[in-house]
């Protein structure tokens, strides 16, 4: 028997329209392996909203529901530039994303809004409006992670509702879920991790093929796995983000973004990356958490690795994570992430998980 679940979207950029692809794509997969089928009934980008018919509106028919949004039609105005509002008779120009998931009827928020970590708008207010709705909620936004960590927890503990997030770390690389659920029952020891592609991809390419940091950023950038302000990747900020909301979910350790120590790549030069080579070293931006009693040493800082250690051998498209546990031993895991399509990918996988096994 197949499950039908509404779900509603904030955020259709790089993430969110392949997400969408996604759903089309994946259709049949999802009901015959999973029993599932899902609807978006609501989307949300900076244009405003579109909200399917029969949402929104005081239920009109006997039992009538909506029928979702045509996700081609929306793929097809995102292609031609247009936001959402523009859909004809479903478009709501200006709608907020909180006003629109107030309006339907939606098991599941899928967050794939722009990363503000200034007040976390849009994502938090959505996602805040969601489990106040008893929605689940899946994000690629590491904003609220960062900014709301233990509150939105709480409210969703409360709401008894969801927060899946493995998309915001190092995208399709199992990073939470691993420190979070694969782990269960050990003791972490520590995690290292080569957690943001753009660095990796700056730093590995200047070293092995003496491409220019401004050449290997502006690749990084067109790809679409660069954030659009490079300042967050080349001072550290989204490694920074993402060992943060590590230490939330897996080690239980909730601090903030001021007390990870943060050195970005910008002091890095291509003397330092030629000279480490020499030495049999490669030069990374390594994420590091390491135990201090009850307490935790987070920190974010190129480090020269000698060659033999697993995340020194990343190439440049791809990131890396070592989990050293008591009883686990070492697990060590890496992705090659060309683009943003894993990130997509472990959107849905989040969004199946909510639901799979029923
Ligand atoms: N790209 C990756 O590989 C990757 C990997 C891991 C995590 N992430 C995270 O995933 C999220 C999405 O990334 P992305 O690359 O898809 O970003 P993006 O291409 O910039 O897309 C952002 C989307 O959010 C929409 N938006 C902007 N302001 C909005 C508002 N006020 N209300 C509703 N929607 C709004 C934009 O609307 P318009 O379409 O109208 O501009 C756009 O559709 C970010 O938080 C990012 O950090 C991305």
């Amino acid at each position: 028997m197949t499950q039908t679940i509404s779900i509603a979207l904030v955020g259709l950029g790089n993430v969110g329209r392949r997400v969408i692809q996604l759903l089309l794509d994946k259709e049949a997969d999802l009901r015959e392996r999973y029993g599932l089928s899902f609807r978006v009934v609501a989307a949300a980008d900076s244009s405003g909203a579109a909200v399917a018919a029969g949402e929104g509106a005081p239920k009109f028919g006997m039992g009538r529901k909506s029928e979702g949004l045509d996700l081609r039609e929306i793929l097809r105005a995102k292609e031609s530039r247009q936001g959402v509002a523009t859909l004809p008779r479903r478009g709501r120009a200006g709608m907020s994303a909180r006003e629109m998931l107030e309006r339907v009827e939606a098991g599941a928020l899928l967050d794939m809004s722009p990363t503000n970590l200034a007040d976390g708008a849009p994502g938090l207010p959505a996602v805040e409006a969601a489990i106040e709705r008893g929605m689940h909620v899946v994000l690629a936004n590491k904003g609220p992670l960062v900014l709301a960590y233990p509150k939105l927890a709480e409210a969703a503990r409360k709401r008894q509702t969801r927060l899946a997030f493995s998309a915001a770390v190092a995208g399709g690389l199992p990073t939470v879920n691993l420190g979070r659920r694969d782990l269960a029952g050990s003791r972490i020891e520590r995690i290292e991790g080569v957690l943001n592609g753009t660095t990796n991809f700056i730093l590995t390419s200047m070293a092995e093929s003496g491409m220019s940091y401004a050449d290997a950023l502006a690749e990084a950038q067109a790809r679409g796995v660069a954030e659009v302000n490079p300042a967050l990747d080349v001072e550290g900020y989204d490694a920074a983000v993402k060992l943060l909301i590590l230490a939330h979910a897996a080690l239980d350790y909730h601090v903030t973004l001021d007390e990870v120590e943060r050195v970005g790549i910008t002091g890095v030069t291509m003397d330092d990356l030629t000279r480490a080579r020499a030495g049999g070293k490669a030069i990374k931006l390594l994420c590091l958490a390491e135990r201090e009693g009850e307490r935790w040493r987070l920190s974010v800082k190129p480090a020269a690795l000698p060659l033999a250690h697993p995340l020194a051998q990343l190439n440049p498209h791809q990131m890396g994570i070592i989990y050293h546990s008591d009883i686990n031993g070492i697990i060590t895991a890496a992705i090659q992430e060309e683009n943003p399509m894993p990130t997509a990918a472990a959107v849905l996988r989040d969004l199946i998980n909510l639901y799979w096994p029923a």
